[in-house]
């Protein structure tokens, strides 16, 4: 990239945001970096810093509060006076299966994976558009899934939509919005599930093992970057061969 990209990412302090930050800080971008854990955040800032950032700014906040989103846009513009590339990347899942699934568990997983995402590309485009910017929204590899991800692959799902409409509605503006699709990897997130949940998504992923986390931040840095300006709506599937094997 050819001047210091100004990005913020979402869920900087999980592991696919960590490495997505650090792979950033690499190339010098200015870094807002959201999570709830301070801690965290607090350690993925220091490694960003090191890693070449030259400027990386925490903010706080739960992405199910409403106002926390609108927040998120403007301590970045306070911060830096613009929005180059926008990560939506934070995001829970809770395995569960159909006939247990609660509202709860249905309301957490699409206010993180879909409400939030909206919400802040919303809040983010005017300044994306001054930029020319661009959005990366993690969703997940969409193969047919065991029971317990149902609800989160809906998500996913609607994510995808948006990812697809808001592509399609701000091309001509020249603001990009595309998305990576990981297959599973090994992170707090996952954790969550079974070990033979886990086994059988890894097995479902030919290249073989889990999905490492640089992977991910290669794909979305690339999305993100005038090496892809001709690129918009598209779902990059870093997925160990998982899409090739189920056509
Ligand atoms: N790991 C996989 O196999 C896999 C596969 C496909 C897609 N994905 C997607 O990749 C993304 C990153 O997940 P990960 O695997 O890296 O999991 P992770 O390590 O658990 O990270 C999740 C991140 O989301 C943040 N987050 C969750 N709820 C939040 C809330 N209410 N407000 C603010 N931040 C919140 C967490 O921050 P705090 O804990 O600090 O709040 C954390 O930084 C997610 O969208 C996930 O669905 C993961």
């Amino acid at each position: 990239m050819s001047k210091e990209q100004v990005v913020i990412v979402t869920g900087a302090s999980g592991g696919f945001g960590s490495a997505i930050a650090l792979k950033f800080a690499k190339h010098r971008a200015k870094l807002v970096l959201t999570g709830r854990n301070a801690e965290k955040l607090s350690s993925v800032a220091d490694s960003c810093r090191s890693a070449g950032s030259s400027s990386v700014v925490i903010v706080q906040a739960d992405l199910k509060q409403r106002d926390q989103l609108e927040n998120v846009i403007n301590e970045c513009v306070k911060a830096f006076g613009c929005v180059d590339v926008l990560v939506n990347n934070a995001g829970v899942f809770i395995p569960q299966t159909f006939e247990k699934a609660t509202d709860y568990e249905f309301d957490e997983m699409f206010a993180v994976n879909v409400k939030a995402p909206f919400f802040l590309m919303q809040h983010a485009m005017p300044y994306l558009l001054k930029t020319k910017g661009s959005v990366v929204n993690i969703s997940s590899y969409l193969h047919p899934s065991p029971e317990l991800l149902m609800v989160s692959r809906m998500s996913r799902g609607a994510l995808d939509q948006l990812t697809i409409n808001a592509a399609s509605k701000y091309a001509s503006e020249g603001v990009r919005v595309n998305s990576v699709r990981p297959a599973t990897a090994l992170t707090e997130l996952t954790l969550a599930a079974p070990e033979d949940v886990l086994n059988y998504e890894k097995s479902k992923q030919p290249i073989g093992g889990f999905i490492a986390h640089e992977n991910v931040a290669n794909a979305v840095y690339f999305l993100a970057s005038s090496e892809a300006a001709q690129t918009t709506g598209q779902f990059l599937n870093v997925d160990g061969g998982a899409s090739v094997l189920s056509t």
